[in-house]
């Protein structure tokens, strides 16, 4: 990051907004140099999960697939259609970089609860020239919408209402050229600057009802409504609560932070909360000491300045000073070490109970937490769930509670204890699931060769990179958003690109070197969810018109060709939605157009592109009503490359307009399901 005076009054930060940490994973465990051999893993995969599925197929729209069988010497059960509609019975769209969304013939999109919105009627207003103050923020919708899960009002017994609920939605980052009327006014920071910064990050809690036309709106003064941001007091809960490692001059028995950043992909919980994750939050701390601890090197904590220069924030006050995490040993006062290790974390909020605070569940381990997906649900079992860590070269991990589910008891307790796994991807096409717990004599063993490392269970979780450096997990390519099939399980992962991985970095999961496009991966557990072993393939290669995934009869053409896979989302009718997050550089010289959603069916793999958003957007965040009636999307940093004074998008209010990024809610005009 620069900071310069490019006028008088305006201080333009330049910072990479693209959310790419820096690469930090400069540890020696293997990548696989072996030569790609993708029909093993293809073979592996067909015999142990789509078997079935495709011979159904050959005769039917759709048909699922038997993930939970080990038995790959015949075809399990098949799954029956989970729908009657016709799928994918839109016309897909072109590519186009037109400032606009645009959908299939036969569909509207509206934009919905754009950043500012008051989130009651005797909040304060949204002012278009961006002069609302910190404290008017913190009433009103935040900015960058990202991860997002739709509610039902009855979500706490039959979860069917389609007409009235909850949606809540992440804020990931903000841009610091369009937030104020002129862009960063000094630096050091003004103080209600860097507070409607923190209270634009977060995430909303919007009460909203479906009107008679087919759109929706907020219901105004609904106890529901509610802002989470980068201040809000939360709770630290699981194996790391109370360790020497997260006491804080705010929490001196390490119970206790203060706000959540970065909150990028989501998950949402069979018990009717919601899962907000913390991704690149490192960037918004600074340790300038010589030698940075483990716990801020591995993480990318920068050794100059935080991303927005919050700590410089004057007149001077406690919260914003914490973010500066050096060692200060001249004033007591002023230690903010461990404020960096209370974030990282996935972060547990109850939209149904707005007095309710935050948990940040430390069992899930901490990195750059992208986003969180559950496994199918099976009573009496235990719940399993999966996040990426989206950097170059991280991990993707799956936890497994400890304690079984049960619909009746089930609750946030279950996310306390549990094994936490990190995946290594053989270059066969099987995978295994290598545990990241001192209770496991082969991670004891492994620590042990490589040292002795950790002091308890918290040091492992708190530092859960190096954990998975030394057990030997495969580094990706940037792992993004998961999705699991509601009827087969079967787990899909996007990896957005890598352009830093080079030729003798290659293994089978990651097979292209200079990775600019993206693919995604997908796997069936061995014999049950929790299994430790799995079998994989690659379901598709991003790139350009003509681009193959090997061994299956993909080729990508004008209908479907996309770069950079982020999103991802299985509707309940078993179709994959695919969101992008090209760079402002790929959207503008790329064959893309802007940045779009598309939707895949997973056994055919057919894909058609079927929304392409406004310019400099990137498309991410998605739910439906349980009806598949109403899907809401979201919208983020659309004029992403604007100056104070020059907007390059002028989306969602046209004319001259600030853009401001928004949720999406699309309808099908004849009342039909989404994507029939
Ligand atoms: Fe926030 Fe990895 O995208
Ligand atoms: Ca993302
Ligand atoms: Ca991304």
């Amino acid at each position: 990051m620069t900071a310069s005076k490019s006028n008088q009054n305006v201080v333009s930060i330049s910072i990479d907004n693209s959310g790419v940490d820096p690469q930090t994973n400069f540890s020696l465990n293997p990548t696989f140099a072996a030569i790609v051999d993708s029909r093993m893993a293809r073979r592996n995969f067909i015999k142990g999960s789509m078997g079935a599925a495709m011979a159904a197929f050959l005769g039917s729209t759709l048909a699922g697939c038997n993930s939970n069988s080990d038995d790959t010497s015949s075809a399990g059960p098949t799954v029956p259609p989970v729908t009657s509609a016709p799928l994918l019975g839109f016309a897909a769209i072109a590519t186009n970089r037109a400032d606009t969304i645009t959908v299939p013939a036969g569909y509207t999109a509206r934009p919905f609860l754009p950043w500012g919105t008051p989130l009651s009627g005797s909040y304060p207003a949204y002012l278009a020239d961006g002069s609302n103050s910190g404290s008017e923020q913190e009433q009103q919708v935040g900015m960058h919408h990202d991860g997002m899960h739709f509610f039902p009002i009855d979500s706490r017994t039959s979860a069917e209402n389609s007409a009235e609920g909850l949606l809540v939605f992440n804020h990931e980052y903000i841009d610091n050229n369009l937030i104020h009327p002129n862009g960063i006014t000094t630096v050091p920071r003004l103080a209600d600057e860097v507070r409607k910064e923190v209270a634009a990050h977060g995430v909303t809690v919007a009460h909203i009802q479906k009107q008679a036309d087919g759109s929706w709106a907020l219901v105004n003064n609904s106890p529901f409504n509610r802002r989470i941001t980068g201040a809000t007091p939360m709770e630290l809960a699981g194996p790391v609560r109370g360790s020497a490692k997260v006491v804080t001059k705010y929490s001196p028995d390490g119970h206790r932070t203060r706000g959540t950043l970065n909150n990028c992909g989501n998950g949402y919980t069979p018990w009717g909360t919601y899962l907000t994750c913390e991704e690149n939050w490192a960037g918004y701390f600074v340790n300038t000491d010589a030698e940075q601890p483990r716990e801020h090197r591995r993480y990318g904590v920068p050794a100059n300045n935080g991303r927005y220069l919050w700590e410089t924030a004057t007149p001077a006050a406690d919260q914003y000073q914490r973010f500066n995490a050096s060692t200060l040993a001249a004033d007591a006062s002023a230690d903010y070490r461990n404020e960096p290790n209370t974030f990282g974390w996935i972060v547990e909020i109850d939209p149904f109970n707005p007095d309710s605070v935050p948990q940040k569940r430390t069992a899930l381990g901490r990195f750059g937490h992208e986003g969180i997906i559950f496994g199918k649900l099976e009573e009496g079992k235990p719940l399993v769930f999966y996040s990426g860590d989206d950097s170059r070269f991280e991990y993707i991990y799956k936890f497994v509670s400890a304690a079984p589910y049960f619909q009746n008891t089930a609750g946030g307790h279950l996310l306390n204890d549990g094994i936490l796994y990190v995946a290594r991807f053989n270059d066969d096409g099987s995978g295994e699931w290598l545990p990241l717990d001192l209770n496991n004599p082969d991670f004891v063993a492994k620590v042990a060769t490589a040292g002795g490392v950790f002091a308890d269970q918290a040091d492992v979780l708190i530092n859960t990179r190096l954990a998975a450096d030394i057990v030997g997990a495969t580094k990706m390519d940037r792992p993004e958003w998961g999705a699991v099939h509601p009827e087969t399980g079967e787990v899909y992962f996007t990896l957005t690109n890598n352009s830093r991985r080079t030729e003798d970095q290659l293994d089978a999961a990651n097979p292209r070197a200079n990775n600019t496009t993206g693919h995604i991966i997908r796997w069936h557990e061995r014999n049950s969810q929790e299994a430790t072993a799995f079998d994989w393939d690659i379901f598709l290669l991003a790139g350009d018109v003509g681009t193959a995934t090997p061994d299956s009869e993909l080729t990508l053409t004008a209908d479907n060709h996309l770069a950079s896979p982020d999103g991802l989302w299985f509707d309940k009718n078993g179709l994959l939605w695919i969101q992008t997050d090209m760079s402002g550089s790929q959207q503008g010289e790329g064959p893309y157009g802007n940045n779009q959603m598309l939707v895949a069916d997973p056994v055919t793999r057919q894909i058609k592109r079927f929304l392409v958003g406004p310019t400099d957007c990137e498309v991410t965040g998605i739910s439906a009503t349980p009806d598949m009636k109403t899907l809401f999307v979201n919208i983020q940093h659309p004029g992403d490359r604007s100056a104070p004074d020059n907007f390059t998008s002028n989306w969602p209010d046209g004319g001259n307009s600030r853009p401001r990024s928004a949720t999406v809610v699309i309808t099908k005009d004849d009342g039909g399901v989404i994507g029939s």
